[in-house]
């Protein structure tokens, strides 16, 4: 009967209660990244299976029914993950995602199709950079010191940040357009870098970007291999119920 939730992000939050409400059992999977996770409406496991394998043997043993993958659209090792081991175990998989953010008229955006590239088009004279690609891959742009980064955590940092000059902000979204285009404009930001996360949450840096007409670099998605994908949680919700029979 037990729905897997692989999660870390809003919508896996979302899809937690409303399983819960609902009276479907489920289990909510945690990388284990941030220190203080939300409380949650159905039990929760933190840290790696052990890779595809790890994940297989995690599902056969606890007779999990189903896995919704609601994790970042760009943390792609559990997602192909997911899809090896729902494969290898026959346990239906659905992918929970949000659609990708568009642009808008007005927007300035440079899309760029992963870090690398993001960081190369960094050299170039000292601008002010809102780096707001989250704590991970800080070391990707370690190759461009001349910069002032602003970046945005959601934990104080515990050791050194690999960037000599940067100002950190710790904050938990979801962000607003005016409260974004305030940070940017006191820290003097010339230059955003963002992923291209989608949803609602983080999209404040984009439209007061946008607002301020400053450029943006925006790092698209990585490739995950093929799986059912919705972005509604109402659907995913269905999607248990119908292979209840409900
Ligand atoms: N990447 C981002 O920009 C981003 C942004 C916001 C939130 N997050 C969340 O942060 C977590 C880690 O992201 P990532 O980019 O590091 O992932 P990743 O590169 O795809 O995953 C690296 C490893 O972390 C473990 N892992 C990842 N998500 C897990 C989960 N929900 N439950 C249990 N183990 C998990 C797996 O270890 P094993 O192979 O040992 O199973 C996986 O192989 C995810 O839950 C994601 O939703 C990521």
């Amino acid at each position: 009967m037990t729905t897997l939730i692989l999660g870390g992000t809003t919508e896996a939050s979302q899809l937690a209660a409303a399983l819960s409400e609902a009276g479907l059992p489920a289990i909510l999977s945690y990388a284990g990244r941030t220190e203080r996770p939300r409380p949650q409406p159905v039990p929760t496991r933190t840290g790696g299976f052990g890779g595809a394998e790890g994940l297989a043997a995690f599902l056969r043993e606890r007779g999990i029914r189903r896995v919704i993958d609601a994790t970042h659209p760009f943390a792609a090792r559990i997602s192909g993950n997911a899809v090896i081991a729902c494969a290898a175990t026959g346990i239906p998989l659905l992918a929970l995602e949000r659609l990708a953010w568009r642009p808008r008229p007005g927007d300035r955006w440079i899309t760029v199709p992963d870090l690398p590239a993001a960081a190369a088009l960094l050299s170039g004279p000292p601008q002010r950079v809102f780096l707001a690609i989250g704590r991970q891959h800080l070391a990707a742009f370690a190759g461009q010191p001349q910069h002032h980064y602003l970046l945005r955590l959601v934990d104080p940092p515990e050791g050194p940040l690999p960037l000599p000059d940067c100002a950190v902000e710790i904050a938990r979204g979801p962000f607003d357009t005016a409260g974004d285009r305030a940070l940017m404009q006191q820290h003097g930001i010339t230059l955003i870098v963002a992923k291209n996360a989608g949803g609602s949450g983080a999209e404040a840096k984009l439209s007061a970007a946008r607002d301020l007409s400053l450029p943006v670099i925006l790092i698209d998605r990585p490739a995950i291999p093929a799986r059912p994908v919705t972005a509604s949680v109402a659907e995913a919700l269905d999607w248990c119920h119908a292979d209840l029979g409900v």
